[in-house]
């Protein structure tokens, strides 16, 4: 399953960056039974990874990023279901989707979500993952370039529905300067009450790509990392923090000591969810 021919194939595929997506699936395909605690019981991953025909086991190899990844999913879910109970028409964005599908999760039967990612990633997507109904929007988007709000036609009047955005392990691939954009866009556009949901590596990950047991697999590098938690609102004066979110901290014993430690130390989370929103 792990053959030579089928991470070629992979490459052809995906590029580097895109190829990540690969970790999330994998684990949200295979990760339950390994972490039952954790389940999401991902109905679309498997049959996915089986249509693409690509080897996956070593990122199962990795059990640390499988956990974080159905953590993470679970704390996502959680916030966004928060969201849409105080919004229950609201539209849902998963910036950088991949072959996630967060709306088997958040249907709500009266919101509605859009999935957006590059190109060649909403191509794949089309290939093996079904269509969803009409609440259900796909687009291709480059977020590194600024204009993605109107780009994927989100609303723009501050007094408008608020939207819920996800983006989800994707600012961690971008330059710091694109992530300051599209933070900037965010709070620039969003309509009041609106939230953004993302998860943040720290400084030190940054150009260290090679050293972890899941992305050095793929050739991506990590360009951003957080050094201070005022980057996150510096961008834009409507953006505020609304909350952190740890996903690590139950790993096991040594995580339980090390991550709440790192935050204190160094004032940023090592890795974790932040919930950004705008003011009026
Ligand atoms: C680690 S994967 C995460 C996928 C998905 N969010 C998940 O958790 O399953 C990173 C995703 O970000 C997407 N991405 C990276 N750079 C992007 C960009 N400039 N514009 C849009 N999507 C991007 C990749 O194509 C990839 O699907």
């Amino acid at each position: 399953m792990n053959s030579a021919p089928a991470r070629q194939q992979q490459e052809q595929a995906l590029d580097d960056v895109s190829s990540t997506l690969l970790i999330p699936l994998a684990a949200r395909a295979f990760g339950d039974a390994m972490f039952p605690a954790q389940a999401v019981h991902d109905a679309y991953a498997a049959a996915a990874l089986q249509r693409l025909k690509i080897g996956v086991s070593h990122f199962l190899d990795d059990p640390a990023s499988v956990y974080g990844v159905l953590s993470r999913t679970r704390v996502f879910c959680e916030l966004a279901h928060g969201f849409f109970d105080r919004y229950p028409r609201a539209l849902g964005v998963n910036l950088g989707c991949g072959l996630a599908w967060y709306f088997q999760w958040l249907d709500r039967r009266s919101n509605r979500w859009l999935d957006a990612d590059v190109p060649r990633v909403m191509a794949l997507r089309k290939r093996l993952l079904p269509a969803g109904g009409k609440r259900l929007g796909h687009a291709d988007v480059d977020l590194r370039r600024p204009g993605w709000w109107r780009q994927l036609d989100l609303p723009r009047r501050r007094d408008g529905s608020p939207v819920l955005l996800i983006c989800e392990g994707l600012l961690m691939y971008l330059e710091a300067e694109e992530v300051q954009c599209l933070l900037h866009e965010f709070g620039e556009h969003a309509p009041a009450g609106s939230e953004l949901l993302c998860d943040t590596l720290c400084w030190l990950a940054a150009g260290r790509a090679a050293m972890h047991p899941s992305v050095r697999h793929t050739h991506a590098q990590f360009r951003w990392g957080l050094r201070r938690m005022a980057e996150l609102t510096e961008p834009h004066p409507r953006l505020v923090l609304l909350s952190e979110h740890a996903v690590m901290d139950a790993y096991d014993f040594s995580s339980s000591l090390s991550y709440p430690t790192f935050r204190a130390l160094y004032g940023v989370p090592l890795y974790g969810i932040i919930r950004l929103g705008v003011s009026g």
